[in-house]
């Protein structure tokens, strides 16, 4: 097997590769949709970071990248992103080609110095999954979906639940907060300054989605933000929105409030023609890996390594 530079050339075997990886998991995760058609690949031909293996002149596999970009997961180094669609390969012996081509991107990629490296997995591709693992990277973050049927809880009749209207947003304000507070906590570790907070809620106040809120009398006490795209291009295909943020505060949660306000999410959204809602969250926050487990199937699992900054000092 050769490693070489991912060029036009690797194009159209590439995505036929991308393709069949995807029916894999597919095969897997029901809930997922048929793709007629998978995302450009010329954009990785072009950045030189990407490599092909190659056997007896055939793509066996193909390993590319987004990036480098500054400040990688809030950090003070550069890194680098192949999304779902950037690689692939071929089952027989995929654990090994995955090894010898990221040993070749990763060359690539350190020497632009892009110290962290993410790769997004099909979360059931366990060749692809050792292969990365192998080579010191974790799990960080997951895409998940679910088909539009009822959220098994019993009812509550003690809070109502609605769709917020766009001029109410604002009352979620606090929860917002109290969310950016809960992942600053360990073992989530992703803090933001306060000024950051108020500019992310701003933001977020402003963007077109619906947000859906539980309350208790008077008192909003959690919501479910949904948009239209999540983090890949499945998440993107027609009549599938995304949820972009919840929040349950500490004294209603495990109480079965939360699923509740997920089953109307759900019946709302089915009502209005959706097939399919997705989810991405972070691995390393537990109640998000707790409640998104257990009403979505996950469906990739993105992996990440940190290289010492050392390394760019190396005399090649
Ligand atoms: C995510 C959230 C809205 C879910 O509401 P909830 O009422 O906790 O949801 P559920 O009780 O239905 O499910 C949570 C699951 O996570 C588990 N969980 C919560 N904290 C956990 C921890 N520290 N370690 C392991 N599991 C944990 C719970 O035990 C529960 O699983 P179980 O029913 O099998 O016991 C709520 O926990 C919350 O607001 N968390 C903080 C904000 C957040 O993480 N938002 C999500 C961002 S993507």
């Amino acid at each position: 097997m050769n490693i070489e530079t991912f060029e036009k050339q690797h194009i159209e075997q590439a995505k036929a590769i991308a393709f069949a990886n995807y029916e894999e998991e597919r095969a897997t995760v029901s809930a997922l949709p048929p793709i007629g058609q998978l995302p450009e690949l010329h954009r990785f031909a072009e950045n030189g970071l990407g490599v092909a293996a190659i056997d007896n002149g055939k793509l066996v596999g193909y390993l590319c990248c987004v990036g480098p970009f500054s400040n990688a997961f809030a950090s003070q180094v550069k890194g680098i992103f192949s999304p779902i669609h950037a690689h692939g390969a071929l089952p027989e012996n995929r654990e090994l080609i995955y090894r010898r081509m990221y040993q070749a991107a990763a060359e690539k990629w350190v020497s632009k110095g892009a110290l962290y490296h993410a790769v997004a997995l099909y979360a059931h591709d366990a060749q692809a999954i050792g292969a990365f693992f192998q080579y010191g990277f974790g799990l960080r973050c997951v895409d998940a979906i679910r088909p539009m049927s009822p959220v098994d809880c019993p009812p509550m009749t003690d809070c109502t639940f609605r769709l917020l209207p766009k001029e109410e947003v604002i009352r979620l304000r606090q929860m917002r907060r109290k969310l950016s507070a809960h992942l600053s906590e360990s073992p989530c570790f992703m803090h933001s300054e306060p000024e950051a907070v108020e500019a992310w809620i701003a933001k977020a106040e402003k963007r077109d989605t619906l947000a859906f809120v539980a309350e208790q009398g008077a008192n909003a006490v959690a919501f479910i933000e949904v948009g239209e795209d999540g983090e890949n291009f499945i998440s993107e295909t027609p009549n599938m929105k995304n949820i972009c943020g919840a929040y349950c505060l500490p004294q209603y949660r495990g109480t079965g409030l939360f699923a509740n306000l997920l089953d109307f999410t759900v019946e709302y959204l089915r009502k209005e023609g959706i097939t399919r809602l997705g989810v991405d969250y972070e691995s390393i926050n537990p109640s998000a890996n707790g409640a998104w487990g257990k009403y979505f199937t996950p469906y990739t699992h993105s992996v990440v390594r940190r290289i010492e900054e050392y390394a760019t000092q190396r005399v090649l």
